[in-house]
């Protein structure tokens, strides 16, 4: 991975694993434990590369907001490779906050969901963000801020993934494109085994 960072200091991960994807895996930060450190696996580090890269452009564009994406606090070096700084995402009691995927499976009705969604889509166009077909049901943390207050924040799917980006400096371009994805997300959503499963549980108790 490319270096930015004019640290030469080697950070010593001695703090625990907090997940672990198919590219990357990630810690907690050992000197704050708000944040997280990204370390790419494999060799093709092209994901962490796109996120990066995009990461530093939403850092020059001012008035940006991060509720509903980590913040990114540039390159590190570590004992188990170089990687890179994120918030690590918690919930108010200090628990890391769980996926989408897990609530689904456990205690959310699907039909919660759509004023998620749309606060989520509704931050995209606001802030013309651009995510990518990462952004799913296990990238998406449910984020509990307070007791009665929950967001979606996507961990994994920032940038975009087209070779020509020119059309990117046009905001309505960008926002179709914001639309267009967002509408793919949904549909693989809601198609998805836990919302299936889920509805198939519904029409059982109904039958019974
Ligand atoms: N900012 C974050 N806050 C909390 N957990 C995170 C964060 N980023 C990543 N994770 C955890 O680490 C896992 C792997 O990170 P991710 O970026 O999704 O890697 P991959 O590209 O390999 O899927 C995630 O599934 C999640 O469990
Ligand atoms: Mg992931």
């Amino acid at each position: 991975m490319q270096q930015g960072s004019r640290s030469k200091e080697i950070v010593q991960i001695t703090t625990d694993l907090v997940g672990a994807g198919v590219e990357r895996v990630c810690y907690v930060h050992p000197e704050d434990p708000d944040k997280a450190i990204k370390i790419p696996v494999i060799k093709d580090n092209r994901q962490s590369r796109r996120e990066v890269k995009y990461y530093r452009k939403l850092v020059k564009r001012k008035g940006i907001s991060f509720d509903h994406c980590p913040r990114y606090y540039g390159f590190v070096k570590t004992n188990l490779g170089d990687g890179f700084v994120v918030d690590l995402i918690r919930d108010y009691d200090g628990e890391v906050s769980k996926p989408l995927s897990w609530y689904l499976e456990n205690e959310m009705e699907v039909s919660e969901l759509p004023p998620y969604l749309d606060e989520l889509k509704n931050y995209f166009l606001s802030n013309l963000i651009i995510f990518n077909y990462d952004m799913g049901l296990h990238n998406l943390l449910f984020q509990k801020c307070a007791p009665d207050k929950m967001r979606l924040v996507m961990i994994d799917g920032l940038g975009d993934t087209v070779a020509v980006t020119w059309l990117n400096l046009f905001a309505s371009h960008v926002r179709s494109k914001i639309n267009r994805r967002f509408s793919r997300f949904l549909q693989a959503l809601y198609a998805s085994q836990q919302v299936v499963a889920h509805k198939d549980l519904l029409k059982q108790s109904v039958r019974q």
